[in-house]
Formats: structure tokens, C-alpha cells, sequence
């Protein structure tokens, strides 16, 4: 099928409010514009049309929270009628089309709520992860300018109570920009302090409120701003449209995942990130599937046996997560000897994604689950699948170590430096061709040029991924590393250039050097490097805690920085380029040439002589 024809058809299986009769604007590339006269509505289409059809009774939300012990369902009516009465105080509160509403919440079923309360008027969402701290908010608040943030008293992690409410309050003493108002949702572990004026209780607010309909929107208006890593502190407000997510986000569901409606579906990530968002809210929603908000980990809540429970419990058809949890469970349970006290007769594929999945991880999954295992490759931009196994396509052989084929509508090469296409099998920057297809990002958050100048300039007509990769003899893409400064740590997408700046603020620190390293667990970890300034004369272990700390309280537990040292100097090139990937395959006992440009050939073993005591680098002596 023509590309034309497959979104031509993937359309007509939506509602829309005014059918699009144009399918593509390319007027201005690359701001591409996908049904560009389509009139429709997300939460119309994720729970109204359901409920019109018939699936009201039928279950569209499971709330599964090991972590509190609760648990709770919505089938498509109850979900429609609370989405439609939290829109009201949304409404209420003065929230129309296009105004913004930040979302810092737990994995509770009010953050899906909320989502599809903000979609159903129009309103533009933007979920901050909760493992970020007020510094990151803070950012995010004022680039979003949000009329309202909705929270949460507490999120509950299985060692703590993170109190959400003072980490906003925190944020919002930092950014200049500051919300009507804040809707708290008080959680029984841990009541917030309300701001009289400013906050509104959830409950109460609910209580007094009205339901609304939905409010049409043109299929280019912004359903949601997600903010995502790049190679600066500032990070990227990734804009996804209203038309191109549902049409493609549903057609994934059954072409990719190859789930009907009424199975159940779940997504074992956070709605913070963009697997949350596609695959635990919208996806699932668009195509009439269970879905289920998760708030536990693979393991500790109480054991490796969390997903197997989850997964008998609901009878669950399809489960997605990254490849880390997998590790996580593999690591307490090698032997996989809990899977034999559940019943997972219904779980027919496990999908992973969110960074490279290792063949070890790939092989024991599928030998202990007994399901095809298929390694997929996505990205906050493109907000759905590049490359994967289809099974609703019909499966084709799964190559250890390969996110399979591109995925219809994405045209996936490979270039050299120079722009010229790299030899089969040859590793270069992996691109798309324009135009990317419907529910791909179409700019970044008040940043047009941003957009064009990261990921259109350097390959002109291919969307630049920041993958390296290549394609072997029989189309299979191979996705080997990033080409900037992003990182992965437990599937969470990080920038090291990040942590560089908080670690560059504080008073002692001359410069630094952040790098990835290569970890068992969670994939990578940041490793900091730090040279101190001449008249630091506190001890190298006391300024060592205070940076983690730093990072800790600025970007958040979630960047899980712990491996830090002092160095005498740090290895550059002739013209003062850091060379952090020299030190990253040091740290990585991967092989390495010394740099024709450095200047002081010394410095790499005194870096190498620290990575060795933090535990790294041993393959390389
Ligand atoms: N709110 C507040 N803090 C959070 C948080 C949240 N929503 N999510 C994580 N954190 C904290 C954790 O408590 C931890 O804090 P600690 O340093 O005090 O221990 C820190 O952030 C790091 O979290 P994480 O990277 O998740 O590590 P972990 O050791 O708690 O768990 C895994 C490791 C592998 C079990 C977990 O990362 C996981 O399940 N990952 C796979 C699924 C996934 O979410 N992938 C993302 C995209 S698909
Ligand atoms: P995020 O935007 O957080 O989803 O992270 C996207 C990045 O994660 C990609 O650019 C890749 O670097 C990495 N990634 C995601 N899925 C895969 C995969 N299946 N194989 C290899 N890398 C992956």
C-alpha cells in the first residue's frame, strides 16, 4: 500500500467532527502538516465514540497500585463521566482550547483523568515526570506557561513517600511564570498543604462540578507538549497534533501490537514519559482496549512476581516495558520460578523498547514466557514505533539484537558523514526520510527553529534520529548507540550536557566531564568527572557527596548519579574539546586509538587509573 493510501484509509477509521479532505500540506517542509483540514477530538475518540458504540459497560482502565495496595476500575461510561466532570473544573477554572495545563502526578488514574479532561476541551497537556525534581519543573512551567498545574499530595516509591506538593511549591518560587491555579489531588499517605487562593482540592472541586462535552479542534492543534532530554540543560518541548496521534496511535495498535478491542493492554511504563503517554493513555483508549495504570515496580512490590501477578490478574493480552525491568526480574529471579504460581495463558507478545535490548534479556524472556519477545524502536518524537516486528502484519523472524524492519510509513536510511547513503551492513546516522508520518512531533514548544536546526539541517529532507545504526542484507535495522549527549539509565531518557550544568554551578567545581557508562541493570549510568578549582580546601569525598546531592535535588532521583571523582585534569583535544567518548570506551573496556588531536597523551591513564577504582575500565589493563 502507497503511504497516500494507508493514511488515507487509517483516517477513515476515526471520528472526525470534518473528515480532512486534503491529507498532506508539505508547503513548508519540514513543518509538514497531516490532514491539515480535518476537524476531530481525542477524548472524543478515546472514550465518547466507545460509549456511542456500545462498549460502555466494557472495562477501560484498571488502576493496580501494589504500592498502596488499592485497586480500581473504570469501564468506558465511568471513565467518560469522570474525564467529562474533572473537564468541568478544568473549565471552571478558566481553561479553554490552546491554554496549557501542566500535569505532575503519580501513576494514579486521576493523571489519566486529567490527560483526557485537558484533550477533551482542547486544552494543551504537558505530563513532568515525578522523579524530577523543582528545578526541572520549574523549567518546564515556564516554558509551557500552563494557566493551571494539576499534582498530587504524594507519589509512593517502595522506600519513600515523595511528597509532590512542596517539590511544586519549590518550583513555582523558582519560575517566574506562575499558574492560576494548582488542583491538588490529596492521596491518604500524605496530606499537602493548601494555598488558600491559589490551590483547589480535587475532591471538593469535582463534587461542585459540572460535566462538558467535547470541543472540536482542527487536527493540527497541539493535543500535548512532552519535554524531552536533548544536549542542553534547556530541555525539548516535543509537540505532538490532535488528527496525526489518533489516526496513527490506533492503527498501531491493531497493525503493531496486534490487539483487537476489548483486550487488555498494558503498558508497565510512566504517563511522564512517552510510552505512558501513547501506550497507557491514548493507544489503548483509540482502539477500544483495557488498559492499566501501574503504580509498582517489576520487583520489591513484593517481588520479581509483580508483572506475572499483574498479568493473571487482568488477563492481560500484550505487555510493553523496557528491557531493564526485564533485567531487574531476571537479576532476583533467575530462574523465572515465580511465573509458575500465575496464570499468563492470555499474554500472547511482550513488546520492549526505551533502549537497546541485549539478546540475554531478549532469549530469557522468551524461553520463560513462551510469547514472541519483539524489540522495537521508538522515540519521544516520533511518539510511535520506527521499526518493529508487526504482529498484526504477520511476524516476521526475530533477529537478536534488531529492532526488526521500518514500520509502513516510515522510510528509514542510513548516511554517512557527508550525507551520502552508507553500504549495507556499514554503520552511519540513522534518518528518516521526510515527510515523518501522522502523530510524529510536528515542532518543538515556542522553538520552530529549534526544531529544524536539531534534527532537519544536518541531513536536508531526512529527519535525523540521533541513533547510529545500520541495515543488514535483509532490511533488518540495527540501532547501536546515540550520536549526542542523550543517555538511557532504566529506559529514562537523560542528558548528560544536563548534569554537566548542575555540576558546573557548583562553587568548587572548574570543569567537568559527564559520560555514559555501560551498566548491567540499568543500561548506563552517568559517571562524573570533576576538576576542582586551586584553593578548594575541603576534602575531595565531602565535595564528591555535595555535587550528588546537587543532582539529586536539581534534576532528581531519577538521573541516578553516584559515580563521581576528582581528576587532576581531564583529557582534551589540541583545540579544547573534551574527549568524552575516549573516556567512555575506556570506562567501557571497549577498544580504543588514541586521539591523533589530544593534547597531553598522559591524562588518559591517570582517567583511566580513577574509572578502574569506581569499578570500571578493568578490560582495557
Ligand atoms: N517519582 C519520584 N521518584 C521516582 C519516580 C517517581 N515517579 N520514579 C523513580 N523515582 C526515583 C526512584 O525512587 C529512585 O530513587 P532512589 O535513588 O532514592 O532509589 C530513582 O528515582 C531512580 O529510579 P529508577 O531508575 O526507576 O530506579 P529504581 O532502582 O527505582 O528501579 C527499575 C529500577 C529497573 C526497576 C525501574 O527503573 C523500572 O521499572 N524501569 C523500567 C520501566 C520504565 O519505566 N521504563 C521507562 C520507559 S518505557
Ligand atoms: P525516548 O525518547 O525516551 O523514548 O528515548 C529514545 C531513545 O531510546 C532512542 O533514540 C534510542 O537511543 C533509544 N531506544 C529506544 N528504543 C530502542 C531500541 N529498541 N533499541 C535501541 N535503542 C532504543
Amino acid at each position: 500500500m502507497t503511504d497516500h493510501k494507508l493514511w488515507q484509509t487509517a483516517s477513515s477509521e476515526i471520528f472526525w467532527y470534518q473528515s480532512p479532505t486534503k491529507l498532506l500540506d508539505a508547503n513548508r517542509p519540514p513543518f509538514y502538516r497531516w490532514f491539515p483540514d480535518g476537524v476531530t477530538n481525542a477524548c472524543f475518540n478515546a472514550l465518547d465514540i466507545h460509549v456511542q458504540n456500545g462498549r460502555g459497560d466494557q472495562l477501560a482502565l484498571i488502576y493496580d497500585s501494589p504500592v498502596t495496595g488499592a485497586r480500581s476500575t473504570f469501564t468506558y461510561a465511568e471513565l467518560l463521566n469522570t474525564v467529562a466532570r474533572f473537564a468541568g473544573v478544568l473549565a471552571s477554572l478558566g481553561v479553554t482550547t490552546g491554554d496549557r495545563v501542566l500535569v505532575y502526578m503519580p501513576m494514579v488514574a486521576e493523571s489519566v483523568v486529567t490527560m483526557l479532561a485537558c484533550a477533551r476541551l482542547g486544552a494543551i497537556h504537558s505530563v513532568v515526570f515525578g522523579g524530577f525534581a523543582s528545578n526541572e519543573l520549574a523549567v518546564r512551567i515556564d516554558d509551557a506557561t500552563p494557566k493551571v498545574i494539576v499534582s498530587a499530595s504524594c507519589g509512593i516509591e517502595p522506600a519513600r513517600i515523595v511528597a509532590y506538593k512542596p517539590l511544586l511549591d519549590k518550583a513555582l518560587k523558582l519560575a517566574t511564570h506562575q499558574p492560576k491555579h494548582c488542583v491538588i489531588l490529596q492521596r491518604p499517605q500524605h496530606a499537602a498543604a493548601l494555598i488558600s487562593e491559589r490551590d483547589v482540592d480535587w475532591a471538593t472541586a469535582v463534587k461542585n462540578a459540572n460535566t462538558v462535552g467535547c470541543v472540536p479542534v482542527a487536527a493540527n492543534h497541539p493535543l500535548y507538549i512532552l519535554y524531552t532530554s536533548g544536549t542542553t540543560g534547556q530541555p525539548k518541548g516535543v509537540v505532538r497534533d490532535t488528527g496525526g496521534s489518533i489516526v496513527s496511535l490506533k492503527r498501531s495498535m491493531s497493525q503493531i501490537y496486534g490487539v483487537e478491542p476489548g483486550d487488555v493492554f498494558w503498558a508497565a511504563s510512566d504517563v511522564g514519559w512517552v510510552v505512558g503517554h501513547s501506550y497507557i493513555v491514548y493507544g489503548p483508549l483509540f482502539n477500544g482496549n483495557t488498559t492499566i495504570i501501574y503504580e509498582g515496580k517489576p520487583v520489591g512490590t513484593p517481588d520479581a512476581g509483580a508483572f506475572w501477578r499483574v498479568i493473571s490478574e487482568h488477563r492481560v493480552n500484550v505487555l510493553f516495558t523496557a528491557p531493564t525491568a526485564f533485567r531487574a526480574i531476571k537479576k532476583e529471579d533467575p530462574t523465572g520460578s515465580l511465573i509458575k504460581h500465575y496464570d499468563l495463558s492470555n499474554l500472547k507478545a511482550l513488546f520492549l523498547a526505551g533502549e537497546r535490548c541485549d539478546p540475554d534479556t531478549l532469549h530469557w524472556a522468551e524461553e520463560k514466557l513462551g510469547v514472541p519477545v519483539i524489540d522495537h524502536w521508538w522515540q519521544t518524537e516520533t511518539g510511535w514505533p520506527i521499526c518493529s516486528n508487526c504482529l498484526g502484519d504477520g511476524m516476521i523472524p526475530v533477529v537478536p539484537g534488531s529492532p526488526a524492519r521500518p514500520v509502513a510509513g516510515y522510510d528509514v536510511q542510513v548516511l554517512q558523514e557527508n550525507g551520502t547513503p552508507a553500504a549495507t551492513g556499514e554503520i552511519g546516522a540513522l534518518v528518516v526520510k521526510n515527510p515523518l508520518p501522522p502523530g510524529t512531533f510536528t515542532t518543538l514548544w515556542n522553538a520552530d527553529e529549534r526544531f529544524e536546526r536539531a534534527y532537519f539541517m544536518t541531513y536536508p529532507g531526512y529527519y535525523e534520529t540521533g541513533d547510529a545504526g545500520f541495515i543488514d542484507e535483509n532490511g533488518y535495522v540495527f540501532v547501536m548507540a546515540r550520536t549526542d549527549d542523550v543517555i538511557n539509565v532504566a529506559g529514562h531518557r537523560l542528558s548528560t550536557g544536563a548534569i554537566e550544568e548542575v555540576l558546573t554551578a557548583h562553587s568548587d567545581v572548574a570543569e567537568c566531564a559527564v559520560i555514559g557508562v555501560f551498566d548491567t541493570m540499568k543500561g548506563q549510568l552517568p559517571l562524573g568527572l570533576l576538576v576542582l578549582n586551586n584553593d578548594v580546601a575541603r576534602s575531595d569525598q565531602v565535595v564528591v557527596a555535595e555535587v550528588i546531592q546537587k543532582v539529586r535535588d536539581e534534576i532528581g532521583p531519577v538521573a541516578a548519579f553516584r559515580l563521581c571523582a576528582i581528576v587532576e585534569r581531564l583529557p582534551k583535544t589540541r583545540s579544547g574539546k573534551i574527549l568524552r567518548g575516549t573516556m567512555r570506551s575506556i570506562a567501557d573496556g571497549k577498544p580504543w586509538k588514541m586521539p591523533a588531536t589530544i593534547d597531553e597523551p598522559a591524562i588518559l591513564d591517570e582517567i583511566t587509573k580513577v574509572l578502574i577504582e569506581l569499578g570500571f575500565a578493568e578490560q582495557t589493563v
